[in-house]
């Protein structure tokens, strides 16, 4: 039966093809002004979603009466209001797995950018101020064998751990809730990353990563404490989600000196307000969210998600469920 499905950020058109083929698609991005009213119009009647970037709230849910399931085009669901979902039966589905050694490889472009100052270099010769060799004041740190300490340790904390130790000879220390059995899920980090109490991974990280999902018991979660307990002069990356951590205490940790410097690829508000003080800082390497941004990963993304809700409607099981349950 064919069912209605509310697009809500652009997919890729053979992907769109695929939906088109078997249910009555409407496109509309509820960002873009002019497709807001397309967005409110179709949703009372929408049995699906499909898309990414946009809060699914109690509010939003509240008008969406028919909807069956949620394929989101990401794996961070932090944009969903679980406990509704839950609540309503409503599935939501997640495209884990296609993306890990893209945000990997992402994380390790931030890391060595920032290292090794990159960006700033690189400005540097593009504005023509490369008039003679450039002095210690401008040198960068190594990366190779420096000490990572990596906050999560799920799929892509593990494929950055897999670049860090095998690559780059680093020691690996890893804080998550429990130990990870190396020996079943990552055999090649066996001996090469080791669980480690935060406060210890803290003093001994020379970089420290964050990549930490968002949810109520990691909102916030990088706090003036958590800076505070790091190894002087260390630095911090963030590829997981901006609001694990609290923005004043990391611009304070670079202004006290406590850390040399800082790559972002996420914040607490997307995109980053132009008067923000993480924008400009001297010592920040800012990206925006291009984590998974790749032709070839958010087409996988794109096709993953599509799968997850031609099968939700058709009364399958999908590739992969998000169990909202875990609120
Ligand atoms: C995700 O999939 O959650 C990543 O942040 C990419 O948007």
């Amino acid at each position: 039966m064919r069912k209605k499905v509310l697009v809500f950020r652009e997919l890729p058109d053979d992907q769109l093809a695929r939906l088109q083929a078997a249910h009555e698609v409407t496109v509309a991005n509820p960002r873009i002004a002019a497709q807001l009213p397309a967005f409110e119009a179709a949703l009372p009647e929408a049995q699906g979603l499909i898309g990414s970037s946009f809060p699914v709230d109690d509010v939003l849910l509240a008008r969406a009466p028919k909807l069956e399931v949620i394929s989101s085009v990401s794996v961070g669901v932090d944009n969903y209001a679980l406990p509704a979902l839950h609540a309503r039966g409503i599935l939501l589905c997640h495209t884990p797995g296609v993306l890990d050694e893209t945000v990997a490889d992402t994380v390790f472009a931030l890391l060595m950018a920032t290292s090794r100052r990159v960006v700033e270099l690189s400005n540097l010769v593009r504005e023509g101020r490369w008039t003679k060799n450039i002095g210690e004041d401008l040198f960068g740190f190594d990366v190779h064998g420096k000490t990572l300490g990596l906050l999560g340790f799920g799929r892509i904390g593990q494929a950055i751990a897999r670049r860090a130790a095998l690559g780059f000879g680093m020691p690996v220390l890893y804080h998550a809730r429990r130990p990870v059995d190396l020996a079943a899920q990552a055999p090649e980090l066996q001996g090469r990353a080791l669980h480690t109490p935060l406060d210890e991974l803290l003093a001994r990280a020379d970089i420290a990563v964050a990549m930490l999902p968002l949810s109520d018991s990691t909102r916030g979660m990088v706090d003036a404490h958590v800076f505070g307990r790091m190894k002087p002069g260390a630095i911090f990356i963030n590829g997981g989600r901006g609001a694990t951590v609290q923005e004043p205490a990391l611009l304070e940790a670079l202004d006290r000196g406590t850390l040399r410097a800082a790559g972002l690829d996420v914040f607490a508000t997307e995109p980053l307000p132009v008067d923000s003080p993480l924008r400009t800082h001297p010592r920040v390497t800012p990206l925006p969210h291009i984590g998974s941004a790749t032709h070839e990963t958010r087409h996988a993304m794109a096709e993953l998600a599509t799968t997850n809700l031609l099968k939700a409607l058709a009364g399958e099981r999908p590739l992969a469920v998000y169990d909202t349950a875990f609120a």
